[in-house]
């Protein structure tokens, strides 16, 4: 039986992966080792998909800085690898975990295979580290799962050898799919979670949390979401722990009637809600890719996207951080229903939940060359 080593460390890693998890004990022996670069977060996904890691690095710190985050996920990795000699190793996406996960299989001379290659958004700065962590971990690893054709265009583009590229959808549907089955149809508990939100207004999910909007983008969102509040709307927003991100929303937006702060919800509740709302702000990328899954318009809150195929599909808008283009987005699909019913369509150029189950396909008919 082949050896499969996951390594992870945040909460979109973690979701992302989890499907993936399942599939691949299938065919091999599987172990998860999570840096914790996220707590609390990352332990909602673990629990909610009854995944036990093998390894727990624990190096989360409070305010941790990206130095940091790479050593100590890199200098706990060297001695994971040895003890568990695996054959392949799985990163996702574009932490710093995924990055330096990818650098310490490169190291120890042991496969690595990049989940959600190939997204580019051509900016260093934007997202910041996220677009130079997902190019290095591509260039490290040996095999590509794109999750699109613009995905897999970006490798070759890059010299990437076509027959290592793997055009599967994003994992992240695959997730979805199986988060809304796990909850089903029984929305008392929910109702019960969320009692200070009057379900009978239209509800916007917020959250935000990206690093290149720290400062006064961040402060300009926050300001277009108390102007958006005048509206006869409820506003909920799961707060991400980064206290970075808690001490520009807390103070600006704390005191307003109908923006509820809550803290980070479980994938349960957080899919649910995306299931109950009128229309998503957001700046996250598994936000981006899950809306249009439900139909739910999106409003990319940054200045530049990777997930260009929702902007293209109209699903998607990008507005930028600036407050004004972000109240007058949201107005309009508030008030004008025909733009709204455009981008309210249920079509998802993501994935169509069968990514996982591709991938282990993939892999199990790999022909396994030794090192
Ligand atoms: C990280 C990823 C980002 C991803 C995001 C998902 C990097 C550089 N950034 O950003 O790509 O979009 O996760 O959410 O890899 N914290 C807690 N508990 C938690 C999680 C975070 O307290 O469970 C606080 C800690 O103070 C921590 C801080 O948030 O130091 C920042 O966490 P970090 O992982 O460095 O950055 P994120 O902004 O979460
Ligand atoms: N999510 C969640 N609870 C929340 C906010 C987000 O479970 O309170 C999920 C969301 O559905 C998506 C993922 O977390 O699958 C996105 O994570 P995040 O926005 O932190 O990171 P990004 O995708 O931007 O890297």
């Amino acid at each position: 039986m082949r050896r499969f080593l996951f390594i992870f460390g945040t909460r979109p890693e973690a979701i992302k992966l989890a499907p993936l998890i399942l599939q691949l004990r299938e065919i091999g022996n599987v172990s998860v080792c999570v840096t914790g670069q996220h707590r609390e977060m990352l332990d909602q996904v673990l629990r909610f998909f009854s995944i036990t890691p093998d390894y727990d690095l624990k190096i989360m710190t409070q305010g941790q800085t990206l130095f940091t985050v790479t050593t100590r996920a890199l200098g706990s990795l060297e001695g994971v690898i040895r003890k568990d000699r695996p054959d392949l190793i799985l990163v996702q996406g574009d932490t710093t975990t995924a990055f330096a996960g990818a650098l310490a299989g490169f190291y120890s001379r042991v496969r690595v295979a990049h989940v959600e290659a190939g997204l580019r958004s051509f900016n260093k700065a934007s997202p910041f580290p996220e677009e130079m962590n997902r190019i290095l971990a591509g260039h490290l690893a040996d095999l590509h799962f794109a999750p699109t054709k613009a995905a897999r265009l970006n490798l070759l583009k890059e010299n990437i050898p076509a027959e290592q590229v793997h055009v599967v959808g994003n994992t992240v549907i695959d997730a979805l799919l199986m988060g809304l089955g796990i909850i089903g149809d029984d929305e008392r508990g929910f109702h019960e979670y969320f009692r200070a939100v009057d379900f009978s207004k239209r509800i916007i999910l917020v959250t935000g949390h990206r690093r290149e909007s720290f400062g006064r983008p961040f402060d300009s969102i926050c300001r277009a979401l108390r102007e958006i509040a005048k509206e006869d709307v409820q506003i909920v927003y799961p707060v991400h722990l980064n206290p970075v991100v808690r001490s520009h929303v807390f103070p600006l937006l704390g005191d307003t009637r109908n923006i509820h702060l809550i803290e980070p919800l479980e994938y349960s509740h957080l899919i649910w809600l995306l299931k109950k709302c009128h229309l998503v702000l957001t700046d996250s990328g598994g936000i981006q890719e899950e809306a249009p899954s439900l139909g739910k318009p999106v409003l990319v809150m940054r200045d530049v996207t990777e997930r260009i195929e929702g902007i293209r599909a109209g699903t998607a808008l990008l507005v930028g951080t600036d407050r004004k283009k972000i109240v007058s987005s949201a107005k309009t699909l508030l008030h004008d229903g025909v733009v709204y019913s455009r981008m309210a369509r249920k079509k998802n150029p993501y994935g169509d939940g069968k990514a996982a189950a591709r991938i282990r396909d993939i892999i199990r008919r790999m022909k396994w060359k030794s090192r």
